[in-house]
């Protein structure tokens, strides 16, 4: 089982979006995935549709570890279960940050065997704002294997990205030490990409500025665009590579940009495409590449 997590310093750049697509799209793929929502502003919660409500969520996961069906609930899309943000309130968020563990809370957690058994993945959506409510962020960051930070080519954006994911790197890279911790890489994936010349030249710079900042974070290859299929997706309660299978001119496919950056940021998953539930071959070749068969499995998947 491989923990993620979906970080940001900046809201509203698509953090949910992206934790409820990559978990669809993988479940899709075959494998078994669990979405944890720690945000306290339950929206991952929101996204999917359930098929079994646990009447427990995070607060229980986080602070008693209870990992089974009181505290995973399963979402309509099969292979994709959900640990439900239940505190609006912000008292786990509070009660995390007196505890001495704060810090380990999540990665003790991720390490119960029941989370190795049942699932391949287990994703991770945070709150984007800085503040009290950190100490939650914070967990994910040191309990993930790896992480994921979307960042908008807009020149706010990016330059308030540059700066605070560094700061907050920085912080966490000292504490870490302190506790003899490896921090995890930070892949960095320009998101919601609109089709225009600033755009383009804020993502060189995006790409310039952490070429120079070193090993610790990188920026993907994988580019996804701005589309009107993310939010279509999102209000009918699905993965949007059902949504958008195919697309007419350059700008790609949701089907097709949500493969490119799954199979880029997870390699194991290279060749898998969502509806064959094929895994891919010891050499790493596809099983399935003929992305007709593909999107006619994913349109009856939709159906
Ligand atoms: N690729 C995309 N193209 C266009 N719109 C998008 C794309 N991805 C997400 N959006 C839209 O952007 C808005 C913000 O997305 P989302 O809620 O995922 O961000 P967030 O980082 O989780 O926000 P918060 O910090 O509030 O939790 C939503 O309306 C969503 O539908
Ligand atoms: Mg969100």
């Amino acid at each position: 089982m491989i923990p993620i997590g979906v970080i940001s310093t900046k809201g509203g750049v698509g953090k949910t979006t992206l934790t409820a697509n990559m978990g669809g799209l993988l479940a899709d793929m075959g494998f078994r995935v669990l979405l944890i929502d720690c945000d306290i502003q339950p929206s991952l919660s929101k996204h999917f549709s359930l098929r079994y409500r646990a009447k427990d969520g995070l607060t229980r996961f986080v602070t008693e570890h209870a990992i089974s069906s009181e505290t995973i609930s399963s979402t309509a899309i099969e292979g994709l279960d959900i640990v439900l943000s239940d505190s609006p309130g912000g008292q786990l968020a509070q009660w995390l940050q007196n505890r001495a563990d704060a810090l380990f809370r999540l990665k003790t957690g991720l390490k119960h065997p029941y989370l190795d058994e049942h699932y391949d993945f287990v994703l991770m959506d945070t709150q984007g704002a800085r503040g009290p409510v950190h100490s939650l962020q914070n967990a994910v960051i040191l309990g993930a294997k790896l992480l994921v930070s979307p960042v908008r080519p807009a020149v706010s954006s990016a330059r308030e990205f540059l700066s605070g994911m560094l700061e907050k790197l920085d912080e966490l890279r000292a504490l870490s030490e302190h506790m003899m911790l490896t921090l995890p890489t930070v892949q960095t994936l320009i998101y919601d990409m609109e089709r225009t010349n600033d755009a383009r030249s804020m993502a060189e710079e995006i790409r310039g500025q952490f070429i120079k900042t070193g090993a610790q974070v990188s920026v993907l290859e994988t580019i996804i665009p701005h589309s009107v299929a993310y939010n279509e997706a999102a209000t009918r309660s699905i993965p949007v590579h059902r949504h958008e299978i195919v697309r007419r001119g350059s700008t790609p496919s949701a089907y097709e940009a949500m493969h490119s950056l799954v199979w880029e940021f997870l390699p194991a998953t290279q060749g898998v495409r969502a509806g064959t539930g094929e895994r891919p071959t010891e050499s790493g070749e596809p099983t399935d590449s003929s992305s007709e068969a593909s999107t006619q499995k994913t349109s009856e998947a939709s159906a």
